[in-house]
C-alpha cells in the first residue's frame, strides 16, 4: 500500500497526532486535523501547507459523539473521502488507586475510549461503502497489561485494543483495514508531565515516521520500542500471582 491522499487525524494539536499530520504533509496528503485547539490547528495548518499537504482544520471535542460525526462527515465532503481516519486523541495521567476519583476517570474514559470509538465509527459506514480505506486507533503498551497507578489508562487502552481487534474481525472481507497502534513512551506534552524514568522515550518525530512508515504495510498491530514490547508480551504470559508481585513491588512507571 502507498501513503494515503486524504487522512483525518484527532488529537492533531500537539504530539503525536501533530507529527502525524506533517509526516502526511509531506507525501501531499490532504490532512483533517481535528483538535479543540483552534489557534494550535491554525497554526499547524500553515505548516502542513508549507510541507505540501493541504489541510483542513476541524474543531471538535472528541467526548461529544455528534461534534465528531460532523468533522468526519465535513472532512469527506472536503476532500471526497477518506483514506484513512486515526483515533488518536487521548488523555494521560496517573493514580493510585485509592486516590480515583469518577471525575478523573469518566474524562479519560470519554476521551480514550469513548472519543475513540466515537472517531472509528462515524468513518465505518463511508469506508464499507467504497469498500476500502484504514481506520488506525493509537492505544498503548499500557493496553497490554495493568501497569501500577494507571488503572483507568490502562483499561482505556485494552478497551480500545479490543475494540480495533473486534471491527478488524468484522471487516474482514469490506475491504477496509484496521491497526492498533501501540507507543510505548513518546516525547509529548503528556509525557512531558511524568516526573519518573520513561526508558526507551523515543522523539516525536521518529514515532511519526516509524507510525506512517509501517501503516502502509497495513499490519494488525505496531507496537514500539521492541524492548518494552517483548517485556510487556512476556508478561501477559506469566501467572496473575507472579506478575503482580513483580510489578506491585517495581517502581511505578506510570503512563505509556
Ligand atoms: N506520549 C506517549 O508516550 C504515548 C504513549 C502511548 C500512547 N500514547 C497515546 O497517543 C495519543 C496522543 O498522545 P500525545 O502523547 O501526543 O499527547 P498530547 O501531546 O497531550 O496530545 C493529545 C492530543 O489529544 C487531543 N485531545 C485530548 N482530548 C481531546 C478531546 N476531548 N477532543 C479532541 N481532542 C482531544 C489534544 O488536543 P486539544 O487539547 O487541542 O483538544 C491533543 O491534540 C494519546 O491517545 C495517548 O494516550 C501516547
Amino acid at each position: 500500500m502507498t501513503m494515503p491522499k486524504t487522512v483525518l487525524i484527532t488529537g492533531a494539536s500537539s504530539g503525536i497526532g501533530r507529527a502525524l499530520a506533517l509526516e502526511y504533509a509531506k507525501s501531499g496528503a490532504k490532512v483533517a486535523m481535528v483538535a479543540r485547539r483552534r489557534e494550535l490547528l491554525d497554526a499547524l495548518a500553515e505548516e502542513v501547507r508549507a510541507a505540501g499537504g493541504e489541510p483542513l482544520v476541524l474543531v471538535a471535542d472528541v467526548t461529544q459523539s455528534e461534534n465528531v460525526h460532523n468533522a468526519v462527515t465535513d472532512a469527506i465532503a472536503a476532500f471526497g473521502g477518506l483514506d484513512m481516519v486515526i483515533a488518536n486523541a487521548g488523555v494521560g495521567g496517573t493514580k493510585h488507586a485509592k486516590d480515583l476519583s469518577w471525575g478523573f476517570s469518566e474524562k479519560m474514559i470519554d476521551a480514550n475510549v469513548n472519543g475513540a470509538i466515537a472517531t472509528l465509527t462515524a468513518a465505518i459506514p463511508h469506508m464499507v461503502k467504497r469498500g476500502s480505506g484504514h481506520l488506525v486507533g493509537v492505544s498503548s503498551l499500557a493496553g497490554i497489561r495493568a501497569l501500577p497507578n494507571s488503572a483507568v489508562y490502562s483499561a482505556s487502552k485494552a478497551a480500545l485494543s479490543t475494540f480495533l481487534e473486534a471491527i478488524r474481525i468484522d471487516l474482514r472481507k469490506s475491504g477496509v483495514n484496521v491497526t492498533d497502534v501501540q507507543p510505548g513512551f513518546v516525547t509529548t506534552p503528556m509525557t512531558d508531565k511524568n516526573k519518573f524514568k520513561m526508558p526507551f522515550k523515543w522523539p516525536v518525530e521518529k514515532a511519526a515516521k516509524v507510525i506512517t512508515e509501517r501503516l502502509q504495510k497495513v499490519p494488525s498491530v505496531i507496537a514500539f520500542p521492541w524492548p518494552l514490547v517483548t517485556a510487556l508480551r512476556i508478561a501477559r504470559l506469566l501467572p496473575d500471582a507472579l506478575y503482580e508481585r513483580i510489578v506491585g513491588g517495581a517502581d511505578p512507571r506510570g503512563v505509556l
